[in-house]
């Protein structure tokens, strides 16, 4: 089980007190005025994670509920595979949109929920919505957690750091993410590009862990003001790939429908 956030400097167990975690060699992390511990080593932290605009961007978004019926499905399958005293990690959790309805599941069974981004931006909103979440500015490349700690981690749309969700989950743990199925968004890049095209199927393998289940959602949302339409372009990798000419096309249209698929894969650890 997790103790707790490991010492970037030495890996000693961090022990929280009021305003600050500290280890046994007396290195200490103070806590922002949120109530994040920025745990990520100083020359680590330039140039990472999403900027102020994407964030703002995507809490907008989501806060509109346009992707209510993910997180509904997830927090499903999350009530379906947890236990009493559950501990879940959220790798890149963001603003913590989705972290929210994690702890809401999980809290009801006395279970602990700790979520890492390596965005301190990201982090300052979710300590507004997940206060009872356990919330360090981290990279999921180096998770600072004891190897097993965890019965269940999730990655949404962040960077998948497979050795290391391996490294932290328990045996038979769980491990939860999502991809984009084939039209995911088809009419937005339809509305971009001059030839838009359907995603590709992602090999859903992945080394150490067994596919348990792959659940499908889709819905179409209706986008009815600019401003919507750009959030979720900006949440897109589309947003860093396109020309500025291409990006423009989007400045004149006010209702979109758009469609939205995605399928939850949800794996055990071997
Ligand atoms: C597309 S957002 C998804 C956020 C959240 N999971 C959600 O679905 O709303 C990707 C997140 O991954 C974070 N991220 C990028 N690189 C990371 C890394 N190496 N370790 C942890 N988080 C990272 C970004 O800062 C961003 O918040
Ligand atoms: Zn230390």
């Amino acid at each position: 089980m997790v103790k707790g956030f490991l010492c970037p400097v030495c890996g000693e167990l961090l022990i929280e007190e009021e305003k600050s975690y500290k280890c046994e060699n007396n290195h200490c992390f103070d806590k922002a005025k949120q109530g994040y511990v920025n745990l990520l080593s100083s020359n680590s932290q330039k140039g990472h994670g999403d900027n102020k605009l994407m964030i703002n961007a995507r809490r907008e978004f989501l806060q509109k509920r346009y992707y209510a019926h993910l997180k509904n499905k997830l927090c499903k399958i999350i009530e379906q595979y947890s236990s009493n005293g559950f501990f879940c990690l959220d790798s890149g959790c963001g603003e913590g949109y989705y972290t929210k309805g994690i702890y809401e599941i999980l809290s009801e069974k006395d279970g602990k929920v700790y979520a890492i981004d390596v965005s301190k931006e990201a982090l300052k909103f979710a300590s507004r919505s997940c206060t009872n979440v356990k919330l360090a500015v981290a990279s999921a490349y180096k998770l600072p957690f004891s190897d097993e700690s965890f019965d269940i981690v999730i990655s949404l749309f962040a960077p998948l750091a497979k050795e290391e969700f391996y490294r932290v989950l328990k045996k038979d743990g769980i491990f939860i993410t999502a991809i984009p199925d084939e039209n995911h968004l088809y009419s937005l890049k339809a509305a971009i590009y001059d030839t838009p095209y359907k995603n590709k199927p992602e090999n859903t393998e992945l080394c150490g862990f067994e596919l348990i289940k792959s659940e499908k959602i889709s819905n179409i949302i209706q986008l009815d003001c600019n401003a919507d339409i750009k959030n979720l372009f900006m949440m897109t990798p589309y947003y860093y790939k396109t020309s500025q000419a291409d990006q423009k096309k989007l400045d004149d249209l006010n209702r979109l429908s758009v469609e939205t698929e995605f399928i939850l894969l949800i794996y055990r650890k071997k």
